[in-house]
C-alpha cells in the first residue's frame, strides 16, 4: 500500500478546514491533524491568545496557512464574521469541525435554568449555528464538504451527573442526521463523533478524582483515550474517504458505550 494510495483517500491538499473550539483539547489536536493531512485551517475560538500561538505553530511544522478568528459559538454576529474572515483570507471552508462544548456536571434535582440554558446554547445551538451557516456558505460557493459535530458517548448512553450535558449531546447526534438528510443532495455530509473519555480540561479534574479513576477502571478498557486514538476516525470523516458516509454517530470510546456493567 503506498503512500500515494493513502493520501488520495484521506488527503485534504487544497481544502480550507474550520475548527470551532479550537483552543484546546481535542479541537487543538484536530487543527493540528487536519493542517497535517494538508488543509488549510482556521482555528475559531475565544481564547484568541492561544489559537494565535497555535496557528503559528501549525504552519511552523507542517506549512500549512493557518488563521485564528475570534469565535464564541453562543454569539451568531462571531459566527459569520469568523466565516467572513475565514472566506476572505483562506476561502470557504469545506471541512467544519464542530467541536466547542462545555460540561456542567450537577446531581439532577440541582441544576439551574442557568445551567440547562448555558448548557444547551454552548453544545446544542452553539453547533446549530456554526453547522447552518458552514452549510449556507458551501451552499452560496457551490461546494460540496463535510461538517464533523463532536458529540459524545453520553449523546448514546447515560451516567450520573450528566442530565444537561448528556441531552445536549443527544440532540446534537439527532441533529447531525437531520442535517444529513436534508444537506445530502447538496453534497453536504454531516456524522456526529462520539468519544468516550479523553483526558482534556473539559474533564481533568473529574477523571482525577477516586470517582474518575474508578469509573476508568470499570471502563473496558480501562484506561482514557489518547487524543491520537481520535484522529483517525477524523481524518476519515473529513476526507473523501467517507463520501458515502453521512448521518451516522460513530463512538470511538474501546467500548465504553456498549457496556452494560
Ligand atoms: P476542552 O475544554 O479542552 O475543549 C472545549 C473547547 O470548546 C475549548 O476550546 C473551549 O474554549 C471551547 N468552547 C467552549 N465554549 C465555547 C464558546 N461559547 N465559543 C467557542 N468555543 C467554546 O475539552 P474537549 O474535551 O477538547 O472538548 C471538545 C469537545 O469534545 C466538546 O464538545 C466536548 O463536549 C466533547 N467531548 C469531550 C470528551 C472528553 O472526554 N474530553 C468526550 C466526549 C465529547
Amino acid at each position: 500500500m503506498s503512500n500515494d494510495y493513502l493520501s488520495e483517500m484521506f488527503g485534504l491538499s487544497g481544502k480550507v478546514a474550520l475548527v470551532a473550539g479550537a483552543s484546546s483539547g481535542i479541537g487543538a489536536a484536530f487543527a493540528v491533524a487536519l493542517a497535517k493531512a494538508g488543509a488549510d485551517v482556521v482555528l475559531g475560538a475565544r481564547r484568541t491568545d492561544r489559537i494565535e500561538a497555535l496557528a503559528a505553530q501549525i504552519t511552523e511544522e507542517t506549512g500549512r496557512k493557518a488563521l485564528a478568528v475570534a469565535l464564541d459559538v453562543t454569539d451568531a454576529g462571531t459566527v459569520k464574521a469568523a466565516f467572513d474572515s475565514a472566506e476572505a483570507t483562506l476561502g470557504t471552508p469545506t471541512v467544519v469541525c464542530n467541536n466547542a462544548g462545555i460540561a456542567v456536571p450537577n446531581w439532577a434535582l440541582d441544576d439551574s435554568e442557568d445551567d440547562w440554558d448555558r448548557t444547551m446554547n454552548t453544545n446544542l445551538k452553539g453547533m446549530w449555528r456554526v453547522g447552518t451557516e458552514a452549510a449556507r456558505r458551501m451552499l452560496a460557493a457551490g461546494k460540496p464538504g463535510s461538517i464533523l459535530n463532536t458529540a459524545s458517548i453520553l449523546g448514546l448512553g447515560n451516567a450520573p451527573q450528566q442530565l444537561t450535558y448528556a441531552t445536549s449531546k443527544a440532540g446534537v447526534v439527532q441533529m447531525s442526521k437531520a442535517m444529513a438528510l436534508e444537506w445530502q443532495r447538496h453534497g453536504i455530509r454531516v456524522n456526529a463523533l462520539c468519544p468516550g473519555y479523553f483526558v482534556t480540561e473539559i474533564n481533568d479534574v473529574f477523571l482525577e478524582t477516586d470517582l474518575g479513576q474508578k469509573m476508568l477502571r470499570r471502563s473496558p478498557a480501562k484506561r482514557a483515550g489518547k487524543l491520537e486514538e481520535l484522529i483517525p476516525a477524523m481524518l476519515m470523516f473529513a476526507s473523501s474517504a467517507s463520501s458515502f458516509t453521512t448521518g451516522t454517530a460513530l463512538p470511538v470510546d474501546g467500548a465504553h458505550s456498549v457496556a452494560i456493567a
